[in-house]
């Protein structure tokens, strides 16, 4: 079998740094969220997909407890002793080492490995790429110890999550390393946030995703997503004098939520409302796919950025042109940003065939109304992290 084109590069690139052969070639999606946003850290539901973009490890292992990774795009390496917690002055890094503490944290017996890692999914675009880093480390380590069985798909998440909000210290919640670990091609996810019980919900043929980034900077980022947590958890705690059971916005009711809204302060009042309404809309999603009542689907999405805008306030100026660009195509059923928002990237359902004009329309209107080029691309739902062994002769 002939390697692919980004396949060669990174073999390339492991024979320049590495004497003899990889053993295997670890590799995990980025991912686009259908529906479902800021509900993953409330125990609510998401709707992503896993995308054709990934981040690749091609590694084997070593005989001592010593990661050796050299970064193709980065141009730099990561060298640690498993265990240790020193970081490196640089964050890539840093993901692959808090896999690594998680996994020995859980009593998998780790070893060394050594490789080259590459990734096409554009960074700090809100498409997931330092999940999929994290789960491409977290197959190479488990690979490498001959450990592949021990922790299910949703362990392995919940391990890459933790590694990320305690070693990294970005507080995110379970999705974007849930999708990366089980997406599954020419599927959407639905997952309980709570429970971590998934299902398979298949992307129907009649329609496309098309992502739009806006290249526009996400600076706020990290401190309004920590605010916005908090004040889920602020409106949770205020509910509780009312209706004591719940022990999360996942358990709180449209009704409830309006029945006790003077306990809320006004702001804290719309973030439970984007939170509530975005848990239904998932679920009315679901449905809609099934039922392929696509222009309902189209109609949800354009509802969650209403809300996101006007309740959670995580859109930006350069968001709301995104979606409008996207809108101004009659092949677009409905639009809406993806990911935690304040810039990065929106995600468009469109009537299938019509992927490639809507694509020209978004890329004339927003350059036109941002006077900033966008980059936008087209792809279908795809397969989730997997590891494929490198035997003599297959590449
Ligand atoms: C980021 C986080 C996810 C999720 C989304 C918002 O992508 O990593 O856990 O909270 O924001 O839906």
């Amino acid at each position: 079998m002939q390697p692919d084109k980004r396949t060669q590069t990174i073999l390339d690139g492991f024979g320049t740094y590495f004497e003899g052969a990889a053993t295997h070639l670890a590799i995990a999606p980025g991912r686009v969220n259908l529906i479902g946003e800021h509900t993953d850290y409330n125990e609510g539901f998401v709707l992503p997909v896993a995308l054709d973009r990934d981040v690749r490890v091609l590694f084997r292992s070593r005989d001592d407890g010593r990661v050796r990774l050299y970064a193709l795009e980065f141009d730099s390496w990561a060298d640690f002793e498993i265990g240790a917690t020193k970081r490196s002055s640089q964050l890539w890094p840093s993901y692959v080492q808090g896999v690594g503490l998680e996994l020995a944290d859980l009593g998998v017996e780790l070893k060394g490995f050594e490789g080259v890692v590459s990734g096409n999914v554009p960074r700090g675009s809100g498409l997931s790429s330092s999940a999929a880093l994290e789960i491409a480390a977290a197959k190479a380590f488990l690979t490498a110890a001959n450990q592949i069985h021990t922790l299910t798909g949703p362990q392995l998440a919940r391990a890459a999550q933790k590694a990320e909000n305690e070693f990294v210290g970005v507080n995110c919640g379970i999705m974007d390393q849930f999708i990366s670990t089980l997406g599954e091609e020419g599927h959407a996810l639905l997952i309980d946030c709570r429970s971590l019980d998934y299902r398979r919900v298949p992307f129907p043929e009649g329609v496309s995703l098309v992502i739009g980034n806006t290249k526009a900077s996400r600076s706020l980022a990290g401190s309004a997503y920590n605010e916005r947590r908090a004040q889920c958890e602020d409106g949770v705690h205020r509910l509780q004098a009312a209706v004591p059971d719940i022990t999360a916005l996942r358990d709180v009711s449209r009704d409830d939520l309006e029945a006790h809204r003077s306990l809320l302060p006004a702001t804290v009042f719309r973030r439970c409302r984007h939170v509530v309404s975005e848990n239904e809309r998932v679920l009315k999603t679901v449905d809609a796919l099934e039922g392929g009542d696509f222009r309902v689907v189209g109609r949800l999405m354009d509802a969650s950025h209403e809300s996101l805008r006007d309740d959670y306030e995580v859109s930006s100026e350069a968001l709301d042109r995104m979606v409008e660009s996207m809108r101004s195509h009659p092949g677009c059923l409905g639009a809406r940003l993806t990911g935690a928002g304040f810039g990065g990237c929106a995600v468009a359902l469109v009537e299938a065939g019509t992927e490639k004009d809507v694509r020209e329309a978004v890329q004339e209107a927003y350059a036109k109304a941002m006077n900033l080029w966008p980059e936008v691309y087209i792809s279908p739902p795809s397969a989730g992290a997997r590891v494929l062994p490198l035997n003599a002769g297959s590449y």
